[in-house]
């Protein structure tokens, strides 16, 4: 982190910023040509407790009987196949929980399963002939990317295998004129990102948990992130797939071509699909050309009927450059804050709302003017109380670690409820000031250890209508979870939302996606899945 005094120096306050014309400031700008970076998952650095089995936190689930039991014969076959020890973790022959952990156990520290056998294929053919295997063998297998999903999906329940894309990392062709990209499922999504920013272009998804996460498990979460306000969703930047279905068949739909109205277009059924009707192998996207001037504002506000006042003008005033509209609110700042003392606050007073502003264009000078223009307007109209604009890569990466490291803050004290959702705009905070209530209500928020919920907070993709309302807990409670579920689903659907906006339905939502989700709809997902695993083996206990 910069330290504070540099902080306090060179983070320019708004209103200094709005009064004068920074000849020199824009012109350092027109030269920038920035990727924000959040810092890698720190997750571990935090003491915690033992992660509970998800079969003991929740005994209601049963293991299907349908499937076989691991043997040795099994192992020796994947051994034979693989040919490399370093291509797969054995956990039948020998002690190897530690060497397993990080495959059984999510992110959020939430579920844990019990796989003994951990595939890394390192092809197509591989992960083709271990699904054909797993397939006639009716073992249960878990595709997993880089293993940061949100919903329990990327991580067994059971026993069954993880297949983890973690060796298929190959960049295989990207076309300068056209923007296409075609790569392979294990590419984290940080390093395709700067193989992109080196030839000019950009990965048109971005995200806190880029450092770690896959392209792959990208495509299977149809993740969000941070600027779908601009690149819009992977269902439209996603050119072909290359997936190995349940049976070992290899569908080669790797077009790389913008426009393809033949037939149906089956790549879209693999976007969020969450791993349960095959495993992505590879991926071709379009890019976009890399903006060369990004600037990023920050500011507070006071309620949130100002924050969308805000967003109205950011819309309309900043329009084609506006390239992320964040939103966190006091509380979630309040707790990075406690988690990273040492990081100087962007605004010096406390506000109930903070807005991220990101914008991407060509010309630095104009875009610069245009967001002075506006940060002066929504001062005037008094919609924003204060702000601050990064003046370098540095104090932009600052800025934007504010929003990002929530996730990760708010872990910090031992496990977090996440809901993700979608409700239209002008209701979306409120079901955190519900959520926050109900459990100060039920006497579940305090300081100390005797109380599970250290606070309840909202933030998110403000540009999206789409809300992160977490919980911050000292441990799993079934307590605390009995209070939030259903109601924060029953809320979600009286107001006509989504259950899941962007993190997918994993375990964690499996039993609630009829709230969003009609019977004929869910029917109809239902033989999708039957057509194209019908032994179940992909990704079982999950999704629908
Ligand atoms: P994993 O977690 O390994 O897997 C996720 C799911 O995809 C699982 O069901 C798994 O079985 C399946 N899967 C993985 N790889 C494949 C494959 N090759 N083929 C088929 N199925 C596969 N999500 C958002 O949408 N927006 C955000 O802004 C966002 N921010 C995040 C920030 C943090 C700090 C963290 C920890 C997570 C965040 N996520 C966000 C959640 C998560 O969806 C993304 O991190 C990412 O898309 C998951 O990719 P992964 O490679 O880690 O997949
Ligand atoms: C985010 O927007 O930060 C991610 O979706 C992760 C989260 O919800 O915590
Ligand atoms: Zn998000």
């Amino acid at each position: 982190m910069i330290p504070r005094t540099r902080v306090a120096q060179v983070l320019r306050p708004l209103a200094r910023a709005t009064a004068s014309t920074p000849t020199a400031a824009s012109s350092r700008m027109a030269m920038r040509c920035i990727a924000t970076s959040a810092p890698r998952l720190l997750s571990a650095s935090s003491p915690r407790r033992a992660t509970k089995l998800t079969t003991e936190m929740y005994p209601g689930i049963k293991r299907d009987e349908r499937f076989k039991q691991l043997s040795s014969d099994d192992v020796t076959y994947f051994k034979e196949l693989l040919g490399s020890d370093s291509a797969l973790i054995d956990g039948l022959h020998q002690d190897a929980a530690a060497d397993i952990e990080p495959f059984n156990e999510d992110w959020l520290h939430k579920y844990k399963g019990q796989c003994r056998l951990v595939l890394k294929p390192g092809s197509t053919e591989d992960v083709s002939a271990i699904l054909k295997y797993c397939n006639e063998q009716k073992l249960a297998v878990v595709p997993q990317g880089g293993n940061t999903g949100l919903v329990g999906g990327s991580v067994p329940v059971f026993d069954e295998i993880v297949i983890n894309m973690a060796r298929m990392n190959k960049i295989h062709s990207f076309d300068e004129v056209s923007g296409s990209l075609v790569a392979d499922a294990g590419c984290i999504l940080e390093t395709t990102d700067q193989y992109l920013a080196e030839r000019g272009a950009i990965f048109p998804l971005d995200l806190g948990a880029k450092g770690s996460c896959h392209i792959g498990g990208n495509m299977a979460t149809n993740a969000g992130g941070l600027r779908l306000l601009r690149y819009g969703s992977l269902h439209g930047s996603v050119l072909g797939l290359e997936v190995v279905l349940p049976d070992g068949t290899i569908m080669n739909d790797l077009c790389t071509l913008r426009k393809n109205n033949t037939g149906y277009d089956l790549k879209q059924l693999h976007i969020g699909a969450e791993g349960t009707i095959g495993i992505i192998t590879k991926v071709s996207i379009q890019c976009p050309r890399r903006s060369s001037a990004i600037n990023v504002a920050f500011f507070g506000l006071e309620s949130f009927e100002k924050v969308q006042q805000a967003f109205r003008e950011a819309k309309g005033q900043l329009s084609e450059i506006l390239s992320a509209f964040e939103l966190m609110d006091g509380k979630s700042q309040s707790m990075v804050h406690k988690v990273r003392p040492d990081s100087k606050k962007p605004l010096e007073d406390e506000h109930p709302f903070y807005c991220l502003i990101e914008t991407s264009g060509s010309n630095g000078e104009h875009d610069y003017a245009k967001l002075e223009s506006f940060l002066e307007d929504v001062m005037t109209k008094e919609i924003i109380t204060d702000g601050v604009v990064a003046q370098d890569a540095t104090q932009l990466k600052s800025l934007w670690s504010w929003r990002e490291g929530i996730p990760e803050c708010l872990g910090h004290w031992g496990g977090t409820y996440k809901y993700d959702v979608s409700i239209p705009i002008q209701d979306m905070y409120a079901i955190v000031d519900d959520i926050s209530a109900k459990m100060e209500e039920a006497g579940l928020v305090g300081e100390t250890d005797e109380y599970p919920v250290v606070g309840v907070v909202g933030y998110g993709h403000m540009g999206d209508s789409n809300l992160h309302l977490n919980i911050a807990v000292r441990r799993y409670d079934v307590e605390v979870e009995k209070i939030l579920e259903p109601y924060v689903y029953e809320w979600i659907a009286d107001k006509k939302g989504s259950i899941s906006a962007e993190h997918g339905l994993g375990i964690a939502k499996k039993n609630y996606i009829g709230y969003s989700r009609d019977e004929t709809t869910i029917g109809l997902m239902k033989q999708i899945k039957n057509l194209y695993d019908p032994n179940g083996i992909m990704n079982p206990y999950k999704y629908v």
